[in-house]
């Protein structure tokens, strides 16, 4: 009859276990469900050489410092064009401030009211920028002032508003597509900072219209520049990285054309390789060597109003070959610790994320994801071999860009494969990527996590709330003597029938 008792008795227990951890369960639900402390947000302007476009980043406050879960909820392009080409009274150009307004009220809107004020908001000008502080500091400094003063007169809380230096825009791009991509670590057991298994970080390539950028870590040594050596929760990289100035898609595009005009007979008419025929278009001079990419090609006489006229070759050969020129292959002597223009790069090695205008190209050509070498080379081919009509049917673009993506492709496979020496196997861990997780890929979101501190060196244990840990303890107890019960139930059991 004891043997009842106990049995009872037990069961009893077994069901209020059973209760107390259901409880926790759902009391811990309920917490993350309705009492977070709630969402923060950021804003970076990314001021490019073609146009500025503004992000919304969003998070759970009390996840601040997690991996991971910092997320895109807005993004808005303005009108016009990048800030460099503002001119000194860029404040009084009325079109361009309009669509700064009507982009900056978008966000004001996407943020409620109340955080406005705990908003932070950043500004990174890039290689645009760049380049015009080369040719006129003056011009170049006023443009950021008046960008500081603008972002002050918002209702955000204003960080920084600076022109961020090549080598800085490619780190913060490897950050942001590691972040993203949960590389750097993750939640282990108990809350504790954990390396993913096995997890490698991804390397990047950023294209933009006036410079490029390739980052990746290697464990070459320390011999080279553009080594980093960066403390990311408490584990240790060396992250290679490089900007390429004037070799971003629209620079590059004009010292191909620059160079085409220099060697061609008759200055007036040139025949273009890249372009489509049955394509042709009447630039003027200061439109190819008005900028300081192209400055040192100019003609004898420079005049910046001659027109020049284009006609389209569409000859995917020699559009390959009018890429190659632009790059000096030859100064890095075969070795293999080269990319191009005599610059130090280990060997690529990993996989790695292209996107931006490496995305938007491979994007045009219908070649995103991970396309073989072979297939790129073969789709960009038959590209660059219809003429002007086809490519209309056959291509949704608008035609200001559809003419430039058979130099843009040839582009691409050019500084991949010759500069940056990728062959057929390594091509492969390449891919051509916009966004993770529905965030864009863009060294925004590093810089924002960088300038704010939001990744932390060291891994702080100490962010574990204690009410945590304490209903992680009584779960354990409970689920302890549940099994206990459990076991001795059974044990009961199998006396009782024996
Ligand atoms: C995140 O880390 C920063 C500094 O590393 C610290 O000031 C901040 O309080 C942390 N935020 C949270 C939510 O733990
Ligand atoms: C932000 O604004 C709210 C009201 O809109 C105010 O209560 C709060 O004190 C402000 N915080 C700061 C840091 O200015
Ligand atoms: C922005 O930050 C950089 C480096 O962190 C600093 O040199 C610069 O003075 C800051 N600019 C402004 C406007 O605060
Ligand atoms: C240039 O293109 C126009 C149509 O856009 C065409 O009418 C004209 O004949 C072309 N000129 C040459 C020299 O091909
Ligand atoms: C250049 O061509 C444009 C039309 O494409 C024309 O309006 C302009 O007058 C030309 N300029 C010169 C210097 O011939
Ligand atoms: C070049 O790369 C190879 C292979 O990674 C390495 O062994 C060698 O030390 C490097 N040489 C220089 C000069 O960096
Ligand atoms: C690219 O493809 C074309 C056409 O299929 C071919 O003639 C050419 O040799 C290929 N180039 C390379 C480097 O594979």
């Amino acid at each position: 009859m004891t043997s009842k008792v106990l049995a009872a008795l037990a069961s009893c227990f077994l069901l209020s276990s059973i209760a107390v951890i259901i409880a926790i369960a759902v009391i811990q639900t309920y917490k993350i469900t309705y009492s977070s402390p709630g969402l923060k947000y950021g804003i970076v302007l990314d001021c490019g050489s073609s146009r500025t476009t503004v992000y919304v980043y969003e998070w759970p406050a009390e996840k601040e410092n997690n991996t991971g879960v910092i997320r895109e909820t807005d993004k808005c392009s303005v009108k016009g064009p990048g800030i460099s080409d503002f001119g000194l009274n860029a404040i009084q150009d009325q079109e361009t401030w309009l669509s700064f307004r009507s982009c900056m009220d978008k966000v004001k809107v996407k943020i409620p009211a109340s955080k406005h004020n705990a908003t932070s908001i950043y500004l990174g000008a890039t290689a645009g920028m760049r380049l015009l502080q080369l040719q006129n500091d003056t011009a170049s400094n006023t443009i950021m002032r008046d960008m500081a003063e603008y972002l002050q007169s918002l209702p955000f809380h204003f960080q920084n508003a600076s022109i961020i230096s090549g080598e800085e825009e490619g780190l913060y791009g490897w950050i942001t597509v590691n972040y993203l991509m949960n590389n750097f670590v993750e939640r282990g057991l108990w809350n504790s900072w954990v390396r993913p298994h096995g997890a490698q970080t991804v390397g990047s390539l950023d294209l933009g219209g006036a410079s490029t950028q390739i980052a990746f870590t290697t464990d070459d040594g320390a011999r080279g520049d553009g080594l980093t050596k960066v403390t990311l929760y408490g584990y240790d990289y060396t992250v290679y990285t490089h900007s390429f100035l004037c070799f971003g898609k629209n620079e590059a595009e004009k010292t191909v054309l620059a160079k085409l005009v220099q060697g061609s007979v008759d200055h007036s008419n040139v025949l273009n390789p890249c372009y489509p025929v049955g394509f042709n278009i009447t630039m003027t001079e200061e439109s190819i060597f008005g900028s300081e990419c192209t400055r040192s090609l100019r003609l004898a006489q420079y005049n910046p109003g001659r027109n020049i006229t284009i006609l389209g070759g569409g000859d995917a050969a020699e559009c390959r070959r009018a890429v190659r020129r632009i790059f000096d292959l030859s100064s890095c002597g075969g070795s293999q610790n080269c990319s191009f223009n005599g610059v130090y790069q280990p060997p690529v090695a990993g996989q790695f994320m292209a996107y931006a205008g490496f995305y938007y190209t491979a994007w045009a050509l219908k070649l995103v994801g991970s396309p073989s070498l072979e297939k790129f080379n073969a789709t960009l081919w038959a590209f660059c071999s219809m003429n002007w009509q086809e490519l209309k049917e056959n291509y949704k673009i608008t035609e200001k860009h559809l003419k430039s993506y058979c130099y843009s492709a040839n582009y691409v496979y050019t500084i991949l494969v010759d500069g940056y020496k990728f062959n057929s196997q390594s091509w492969d861990d390449i891919s051509f990527e916009r966004q993770v997780k529905n965030t864009s890929i863009a060294w925004t979101l590093g810089f924002m996590l960088t300038l704010s501190n939001m990744i932390p060196a060291e891994p702080k244990l100490v962010n574990l709330p204690m009410d945590n840990t304490v209903f992680a303890g009584v779960l354990f107890l409970f689920s302890a003597l549940t099994i206990i019960t459990l076991v001795f139930l059974i044990i009961l059991l199998i006396r009782t029938c024996y």
